[in-house]
């Protein structure tokens, strides 16, 4: 029999509302990070376009409610003009054309590569896209399900800026950290934004998801000023985190919280010289140079991973582009019930 699960988008946009689609059949989202094809035609690279059609294959199977886009959505450096640059329609809309992916929402954040362009141009795109959201540089979204046992629950993704928050990395050095915010006072707002978001949210699961990651054993390692303020806030309130900006795939727990690092959307792998930067036995799984496979064949060594999500929890599995289960974390139980409110 046919299971109705209706899916009710309802949308808390904090700081700007935009009318999303959605598939009402689905408790998946994809999460790809580092993806942004290349600046010189066709503005996809084969990597990009081998996730984007194992995406594509994956989601006729498997219906997806959404996609979050983990930043460098442009390389090699974001938009130049406004939100009309042919970039939206070469490296995005026509490479993430499969038919099942036609009527999901692509929520967004920035990453490092998008800042060396028109981040206005991003924001304002949304307008002018059925798929592409990102209302601002942070933002939340809200989202409703039904689990496979008839039980509705609810998730937070709360979409962070984190170039705004912890600075642009610069030099050719990739172990080297973001400098700081550019901008303390707007820094510190955003902060402020985040804790609130978190400390009044009364969803079953939250997710705060951004650039930069707060913990990876790949060539960039873990962002110290994310470490420092971020974990700890993830932690009291019962919240997971996901990122990209390492080319690699990587899942870690801890201290209650998952890290979930997707950044192989136009190519893999970095070095996985950081792991002893990170908390030990954190990092649980890592797919990096030292895993790559020696021949990629037809499909490059990219991919994304999916968010599965139910009633009793959820678990994380990545793909590679020829569509193999790389890893499947175990699953995360929701919230304890007192940090969600009575439903
Ligand atoms: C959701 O996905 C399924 C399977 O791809 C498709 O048949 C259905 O039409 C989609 N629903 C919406 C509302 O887009
Ligand atoms: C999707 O886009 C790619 C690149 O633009 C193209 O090669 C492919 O044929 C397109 N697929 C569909 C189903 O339109
Ligand atoms: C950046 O994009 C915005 C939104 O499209 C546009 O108004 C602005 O003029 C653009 N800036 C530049 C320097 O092109």
């Amino acid at each position: 029999m046919l299971r109705v699960s209706a899916i009710l988008l309802s949308l808390v946009a904090a700081r700007c509302t935009a009318t999303v689609p959605a598939n009402s059949t689905s408790r998946k989202l994809a999460l790809i990070g580092d993806w942004g094809g290349q600046g010189t035609p066709p503005y996809y690279n084969p990597p990009e376009l081998a996730t984007a059609e194992a995406l594509a294959r994956y989601s006729r199977d498997n219906p997806l409610s959404a996609a979050l886009l983990l930043g460098d959505n442009f390389y090699p450096a974001g938009i130049s003009g406004d939100a009309h640059s042919l970039r939206f329609e070469a490296t995005f809309e026509a490479v993430f054309n499969g038919s099942a992916l036609e009527d999901i929402p692509f929520f967004a954040v920035l990453g490092n590569h998008d800042y060396k362009g028109n981040v206005s141009a991003e924001v304002a795109y949304t307008a002018l896209s059925d798929r592409w959201d990102m209302p601002s540089t942070y933002y939340s979204k809200t989202l409703s399900f039904k689990g496979s046992d008839g039980a509705s629950f609810s998730a937070h993704f709360i979409a962070i800026d984190t170039v705004m928050l912890a600075g642009m990395t610069t030099g050719d050095d990739p172990t080297q950290q973001p400098p700081g915010p550019a901008d303390a006072v707007v820094a510190s707002s955003q902060w402020d934004w985040i804790e609130s978001q978190l400390s009044s949210s009364t969803a079953d699961f939250v997710f705060v998801f951004g650039h930069y990651p707060v913990i990876s054993g790949c060539s960039h390692g873990p962002t110290l000023i994310l470490d420092a303020l971020l974990q700890p806030m993830l932690e009291k309130y019962g919240a997971h985190y996901l990122s990209g900006h390492d080319h690699c795939q990587e899942y870690a727990e801890y201290k209650g919280v998952s890290y979930i690092l997707s950044g192989v959307g136009h190519g893999c792998c970095y070095e996985w010289t950081n792991e002893d930067k990170n908390p030990t036995g954190s990092i649980k799984w890592h797919h990096a140079a030292d895993t790559k496979a020696e021949s990629t064949g037809d499909a490059p060594d990219a991919g994304f991973a999916i968010l599965d999500l139910d009633t009793d929890g959820f678990t994380v599995s990545y793909f590679n582009a020829d569509l193999d289960t790389q890893y499947v974390s175990r699953k995360v139980a929701p919230r304890a019930a007192d940090l969600v409110a009575a439903k």
